[in-house]
C-alpha cells in the first residue's frame, strides 16, 4: 500500500474498503473452504495491511464482520465442532531482513532491554493442528478452524503413524502440543500421478493435499494417504521446562517428531545465519516449508510480551521468497485431452526460473484467467513455488499511458473441433462434448486403450496411433484388432518386422483380463482402481452393462459421477458396438471365476456396510455379503434389511436407522450368519446398546 490513507476521500476510502473486505473474503473461501488460493501469501497480506490501515484512519466505517476481524476458517459442516482451549493464533508474516530487524528490537524494547533467546524454526506448508493428551493418551485432535473452535479429526489423526496415542517418559498428565500435518513431495507426486490417472483434479500442493485428506469423511482414506506431522509448539500448564526449547526436546522424549532445524539464537546475526542456511537447505528436505518462525525462548518472557488481537508478539514468521520471475504473455492456448478437458495454457517469452526455463504455465481455468484481468502482452509473475507446473499469479500493471492488448476471454468453442465448449455445474474445467468427433479425444482414446497398464499392445504408441488416425486407418479401438501387416508396413518407419510384433501384441492382449480391458475403454472417471472393483463386483460386460445406478452405487469408491459416467458410456449406441466388435475379435470380457465360498444365506437381503472393522476389510465383508447372495447398498433406506456396523459409525446413519427401525449388526454376528448359525435375533445390536459405535 503506497498512499496515505487518510487522505483519500470519504466517498473513495468506504469504497476501497468495501471492495477490499468482499476481495479478502473470496480469497479466505479459495484458501480455506476451496483449498485453491488464487493469489500469493504476499499478495493477501498486503491487501489485509491496507485494509487494516483505512481502518484505522475511518473508523467510522468500522465492520464486525470484515476480515481484519477473523483468521479465516477451514470448518466444514461434517466434523463435529469443537472449542479450543488456548485460541490457537497465526502469527504475522514478514518478507525481509529489515522487518526481521525490526521485530527483534521491538522485542527486546518490549522487555525493557533485558537479554532474550530466540528459537529458529523451519515454517512447515501444512495443515495446523492441536492435538490433546491425557495421562498419556491422544484424546482429541482438532484443525485450527476459525482459531476459536475448530473440527474434531481425532479418527483421521489417529491413522498417522507418526502421531504417538501412548506416550513415553515423563509426561505432564494433561496437556496440548500443536503442530503442521504434511504431506511429503514423494506421497505427494505419487498421489497426483493417481488422480491423474483417475480424470480426478490434481492437487496444486501438498498444503492443499494435507488439508484435503485431513477432512476426508473416511479415515482408511486418510490412512493410505501416509501423512507426515511435526510438532512445534506445547501449551499447558505444568509443563517440565519455563523455556520453549527444553519442552521441545522433551516432547522429543515422549514420542513425538519434532524437528531437528531448531536453533537456539542469541542475537540478530545467528538468526540471520538461521535463514540463509534454510532458505537454500529447505529445497532438500522432503516436506514443504515457505519459511522461518521465530520464538522468544522464555514462557516468561513470552507472557510479558503477549499477544496482539490475531497473533502473539513473541513470535514472527519470516516467509521465503516464492521463485519467481516476470515475462511477457504472448497468446493463450487450449489444449484438450482425451476426456474432452480443455486447459488453458499460457506462451511466454522464455524465462529462467528456479534453473530451468519457462516457456508455457499453466493458468487452470476460466475463472482464474477471469480473475487475473489478463491481456496479451501484459508483463506476468511466473511463480514455480511449491506447484508443480509453473503458474501465472499476477499481472505488472500497466503504466498509466500503455495501452494494453486484447483482453483474454476463455475460449468458447473447442479449438480442435469447433464444437461449444459446456461446462458442468460445480465443475471448474470446460469440455468439448463431441466425444466421438473431436480428433484429440479419439486419439487419446485409442492412446489409452493401447498404454502399457490397460491392453499393453506394444509398438502403438502415440506417434503411430496419431498417423494411422490422420491416414484413416484406425477410427476406434476396435479397428486395432482389424489392422494387417500390409497396412502398418505402409507406415513411415514401420518395417514388416514391427508389423508383425504389433500385431502379435494384439493378439497377446486377448488375453488380458477383464478388470483392465475394462479400465482400456476409457469409461471417464473409471480408472484402474475402480476399473477392478467394478469388475469384481459385476463379473461380466453384460451384467455391468444392464447395471442401474443403485447397483453401480453399491460398488466400493463408486460414486454419483462414476455412476452416471458408466451408465452414459454403455447407453451409448456407439459404444456397445464397438464392445460387440472387440468381443466378436476375442478380448475378455468376464473375469475368470476363482474359488471362494459361496452360499445363499443372504439371498434377497440387503446391506449397508458403516463404519471400521477389526476382522475383515469392509472390501472383504462387501465380497462375502454378494459371495453369500446378498446385496450391498451405500445408503441407508427403506430398503436395507442390515447395517452391518462397526466403529466410529456415521451419527447420520445411525439416526436415519434409527427411524426406519433397521437391525444393527456387529462384525461377529455377521460372521455368524454366514457360517450358517443364521439367525437375525442371534446378536442384534440395537441402537442402544451400543454405546461403542463413536468410539
Ligand atoms: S507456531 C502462536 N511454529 O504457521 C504460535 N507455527 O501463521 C503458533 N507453522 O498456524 C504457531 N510451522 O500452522 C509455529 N514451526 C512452526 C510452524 C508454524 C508452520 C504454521 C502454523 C500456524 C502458521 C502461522
Amino acid at each position: 500500500m503506497e498512499y496515505d490513507t487518510k487522505k483519500l476521500d470519504r466517498e473513495t476510502a468506504r469504497t476501497r474498503m468495501e471492495n477490499l473486505r468482499a476481495e479478502l473474503d473470496m480469497h479466505n473461501h479459495n484458501y480455506y473452504v476451496l483449498n485453491n488460493p488464487t493469489i500469493s501469501d504476499k499478495e493477501f497480506d498486503d491487501k489485509m495491511h491496507e485494509l487494516q490501515a483505512l481502518e484505522t484512519a475511518w473508523p467510522e466505517f468500522f465492520d464486525p464482520h470484515s476480515p481484519t476481524q477473523r483468521v479465516g476458517s477451514d470448518l466444514t459442516k461434517n466434523f463435529a465442532q469443537v472449542e479450543h482451549k488456548y485460541p490457537m493464533l497465526s502469527l504475522s508474516n514478514t518478507y525481509s531482513e529489515t522487518e526481521v530487524r525490526d521485530w527483534y528490537e521491538r522485542v527486546s524494547k518490549g522487555l525493557g532491554g533485558k537479554e532474550f533467546e530466540v528459537v529458529g524454526e523451519l515454517k512447515y506448508d501444512g495443515t495446523s493442528i492441536s492435538l490433546i493428551y491425557e495421562h498419556g493418551r491422544l484424546v482429541r485432535a482438532v484443525t485450527r478452524g476459525d482459531g476459536v473452535r475448530g473440527d474434531d479429526v481425532t479418527a483421521n489423526v489417529k491413522t498417522i503413524r507418526c502421531i504417538p496415542l501412548k506416550l513415553h517418559g515423563n509426561y505432564p498428565d494433561e496437556f496440548e502440543i500443536r503442530g503442521e500435518i504434511l504431506m511429503p513431495w514423494a506421497v505427494f507426486e505419487e498421489l497426483n500421478r493417481e488422480r491423474e490417472e483417475q480424470e480426478e483434479p490434481l492437487f496444486a500442493n501438498p498444503r492443499n493435499a494435507a488439508s484435503g485428506t485431513l477432512k476426508q469423511q473416511n479415515p482408511a482414506i486418510v490412512a493410505e494417504r501416509k501423512l507426515d506431522a511435526y510438532l512445534y509448539y506445547v501449551l499447558g500448564e505444568n509443563l517440565p521446562a519455563d523455556k520453549h526449547y527444553e519442552n521441545l526436546k522433551a516432547a522429543r522424549q515422549w514420542g513425538f517428531k519434532i524437528s531437528d532445524a531448531i536453533r537456539v539464537c542469541h542475537n540478530i546475526e545467528e538468526i540471520m545465519d538461521f535463514i540463509n542456511f534454510w532458505d537454500t537447505e529447505r529445497k532438500n528436505l522432503p516436506v514443504a516449508t515457505d519459511g522461518i518462525v521465530l520464538k522468544v525462548n522464555s514462557l516468561q518472557q513470552q507472557q510479558e510480551l503477549g499477544y496482539t488481537a490475531k497473533s502473539p508478539r513473541w513470535a514472527i514468521a519470516y516467509k521465503f521468497q516464492a521463485e519467481r520471475a516476470i515475462t511477457v504473455l504472448r497468446s493463450v492456448s487450449y489444449q484438450v485431452g482425451r476426456t474432452g478437458a480443455v486447459t488453458p495454457v499460457a506462451n511466454l517469452d522464455p524465462v529462467q526460473l528456479s534453473g530451468t526455463i519457462v516457456k508455457r504455465a499453466s493458468l487452470h481455468n476460466a475463472d482464474i484467467i477471469a480473475g487475473l484481468d489478463l491481456h496479451v502482452g501484459d508483463r506476468v509473475y511466473v511463480e514455480k513455488g511449491g506447484e508443480i507446473i509453473p503458474k501465472i499469479t499476477g499481472v505488472e500493471p500497466p503504466a498509466n499511458n500503455e495501452t494494453r492488448g486484447p483482453k483474454v476471454t476463455f475460449a468458447d468453442v473447442c479449438p480442435e473441433c469447433g464444437t461449444p465448449l459446456i461446462r458442468y455445474e460445480g465443475e471448474a474445467a470446460h469440455y468439448c462434448p463431441n466425444e466421438n468427433g473431436c480428433p484429440p479425444q479419439r486419439i487419446g482414446k485409442i492412446e489409452h486403450f493401447t498404454a502399457r497398464k490397460a491392453m499393453n499392445i506394444e509398438g502403438l504408441g502415440s506417434e503411430t496411433v496419431t498417423a494411422l488416425y490422420k491416414n484413416g486407418l484406425l477410427k476406434d479401438v476396435a479397428d486395432i484388432y482389424d489392422l494387417t501387416v500390409p497396412i502398418l508396413a505402409q507406415q513411415e518407419r514401420l518395417g514388416t518386422k514391427s508389423a508383425q510384433n504389433i500385431l502379435d501384441a494384439c493378439e497377446k492382449s486377448k488375453q488380458v483380463p477383464f478388470e483392465r480391458v475394462l479400465f482400456a475403454l476409457g469409461i471417464r472417471f473409471v480408472g484402474e482402481t475402480t476399473a477392478k472393483k467394478i469388475a469384481a463386483a459385476f463379473k461380466d460386460i453384460d451384467t455391468l452393462s444392464a447395471a442401474g445406478k443403485e447397483e453401480l452405487l453399491a460398488v466400493d469408491e463408486v460414486g454419483e459421477r462414476i455412476a452416471e459416467s458408466v451408465l452414459n458410456y454403455f447407453s451409448s449406441p456407439e459404444n456397445q458396438e464397438i464392445i460387440s466388435r472387440l468381443r466378436a475379435k476375442g478380448l475378455k470380457f468376464k473375469t475368470d471365476e476363482n474359488e471362494r465360498t459361496r452360499t445363499n444365506v443372504l439371498q434377497g437381503k440387503t446391506f449397508v456396510i458403516s463404519g471400521t472393522f477389526d476382522l475383515h476389510s469392509r472390501e472383504e465383508y462387501k465380497q462375502m455379503i454378494e459371495d453369500n447372495g446378498g446385496k450391498n447398498l451405500s445408503s441407508v433406506s427403506a430398503k436395507t434389511d442390515y447395517i452391518l456396523a462397526g466403529h466410529n459409525m456415521g451419527p447420520a446413519k445411525l439416526e436415519k436407522a434409527r427411524e426406519l427401525g433397521i437391525t444393527i449388526i456387529d462384525e461377529q454376528t455377521f460372521l455368524e450368519m454366514i457360517a450358517g448359525n443364521n439367525s437375525e435375533q442371534t446378536r442384534p445390536i440395537t441402537t442402544a446398546t451400543q454405546p461403542t459405535l463413536f468410539d
